[in-house]
Parts: C-alpha cells; sequence; structure tokens
C-alpha cells in the first residue's frame, strides 16, 4: 500500500491502473479510523479492483468555533488499518496541497442543506461538496463510499453528484455501533467516562423512534416527542435537534408516511454527536 502526499501521485496511479482496465473506488475521510470506516473499506475492496482512501481533515467544512484543531489525527494507524483491509492508496495531502492561495471556487448545494446539520453548521457543507468534488476529480473513482451516520452528507453527496452528472455512484453504507449501541465516531473520543455513558440516549432515542413506527405510530410529534423525552432526561445532553424530514429532499415532514430520515444532534457535554435512522 503507498502512502501518496501529493495530487499528481494520485492522479499518475490512477491513471495506470485506469490503463489496465481497472475499477476504481474512493472512501473519502477525515482520519482516525474505525470500525465505521473499515466497513466502507471493506465493501469497497469487494466492489473494485483498487481502493483509495482519502485521509484529510478539511478545514473548509469547519466553522470558526468548531473542533478543526483538536480533531483527532493518528495516520500511521489509519494506514495500518487501510493495508490491513486492501486499500492500495492512503492520500494524507496537507491542506497546502488542497487549497491552493487565493482558493476562491467552491460547491454549495442549496435545499437540501437547509435544516438538521445544515441549520447549525451553515458553512459546513459548501466545505464538504467542495472537498468531495475535489476528491472526485483527483481520483476519478467509479463508486465512492459514504457511512449512513452522516445521513443528511449522504443525500446533499448524492444531490450534488445528479446535479452536476459526476460520473461516480455514490455508495451508502450502514451505520456500525459499539455492542452497547453508540454510533461509532472519531468524536466518541472527546467523551469522558461520565460522557461515554450519557452518549447512550442517542441510540436509545433511535430505538424507541424504531419500535413506536414498527408499532404503526406515524406521527411525527408522538415519535419526536418521546424520543426527545429519553434525551432531556439525560442531564449531561443538550439537543441540537431531533427531526423528521423527507429522505430525499431533506425538507421537515410530519408523519413517517414516505420515506423518511429521523436524525439528531446533540450535545453530551462539549462534544456534538449525531444518530438517525431511515424508515424506507
Ligand atoms: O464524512 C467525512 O468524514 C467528511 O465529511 C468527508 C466526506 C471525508 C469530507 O471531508
Amino acid at each position: 500500500m503507498i502512502l501518496e502526499k501529493t495530487v499528481e501521485g494520485v492522479k499518475k496511479q490512477v491513471r495506470q491502473w485506469r490503463a489496465e482496465g481497472l475499477s476504481v473506488g474512493l472512501v473519502p475521510t477525515m482520519g482516525y479510523l474505525h470500525e465505521g470506516h473499515k466497513s466502507l473499506i471493506d465493501r469497497a475492496v469487494k466492489e473494485n479492483d483498487r481502493v483509495v482512501v482519502s485521509v484529510f481533515v478539511n478545514p473548509m467544512q469547519f466553522g470558526p468555533t468548531e473542533d478543526l484543531e483538536t480533531y483527532p489525527r493518528d495516520i500511521d494507524a489509519d494506514c495500518k488499518l487501510c493495508e490491513a483491509a486492501g486499500a492500495a492508496i492512503v492520500f494524507n495531502p496537507e491542506v497546502s496541497e488542497m487549497y491552493a492561495e487565493n482558493f476562491t471556487t467552491f460547491v454549495d448545494t442549496t435545499g437540501v442543506t437547509e435544516e438538521l446539520c445544515g441549520k447549525s453548521r451553515p458553512i459546513h457543507f459548501r466545505g464538504v461538496c467542495t472537498v468531495v468534488n475535489k476528491l472526485f476529480n483527483i481520483v476519478t473513482p467509479d463508486r465512492a463510499y459514504f457511512g449512513q451516520k452522516d445521513a443528511q452528507q449522504l443525500a446533499v453527496i448524492r444531490r450534488m453528484v445528479r446535479d452536476l452528472n459526476m460520473n461516480v455512484t455514490v455508495i451508502g453504507c450502514p451505520i456500525i455501533r459499539e455492542d452497547d449501541g453508540l454510533a461509532k465516531s472519531s468524536r466518541n473520543t472527546y467523551l469522558s467516562k461520565e460522557e461515554r455513558q450519557a452518549a447512550l440516549v442517542l441510540s436509545k432515542a433511535v430505538n424507541e423512534g424504531k419500535r413506536l413506527i414498527a408499532e404503526g405510530e406515524k406521527d411525527g410529534e408522538v415519535i419526536l416527542g418521546k424520543m426527545k423525552a429519553i434525551i432531556e432526561a439525560e442531564p449531561l445532553a443538550k439537543i441540537d435537534y431531533v427531526e423528521m424530514v423527507k429522505w430525499d429532499t431533506i425538507e421537515i415532514h410530519h408523519t413517517a408516511d414516505c420515506p423518511v430520515l429521523v436524525a439528531m444532534a446533540v450535545y453530551i457535554g462539549k462534544t456534538r454527536l449525531i444518530d438517525n435512522f431511515i424508515v424506507e
């Protein structure tokens, strides 16, 4: 496996693979890889001849008061995980390699970015779409893999790919959880022991929402109300949002009568965690 720091290095390697008729999968990440990322890499390795994993903490998607500086990093451990999983390249550029001085071009996907995380993180999806677009241009993958934990991100990227006629198939992969239900996330490392326990309210609320819908409840107010009650009972938890939206358009929707995404962002202490489920 190659650790590649330059755009040209990746492009050259991909050109060679293409000349050999090989297919290419891309797993975009910000590193500090865990089982959730590994599940994306495993699937990509199964479905493509060669897999590129990008590891880049993208400053453009962090707001001024967010955790860019403290975001966990461990490129050696990331490379080990990628190599063991069968990736061909880890692409780990410096910020200056990705963003030339006076960088002024952005990809802005509207509508699907207005609710949920888009509301509390106003510049986030512009940063995500811009960097993912750049990664697609650099790697030219046949398929790209994203986790459903960032469900709005998945919807936004699907919309961008459709709207801009990009030649890539976007594949969404299921949320991977710890044994006790907490969705795997690089940000879980921020949690103290007490907060780690408190964070279980997210998956408990998810399970309650799923249970209610499985029993036939369709009223969004009832479903979200019961989910919020679980979270609000935890003193260390503070709700950013708990919402039901249409899965394709990410518009607020009040009834579970079509494919819906039920998503939440909750602060546990200072750490903002997300979780969700989709009702197809
Ligand atoms: O989901 C992430 O880790 C990031 O948002 C992504 C897609 C790698 C873009 O920086």
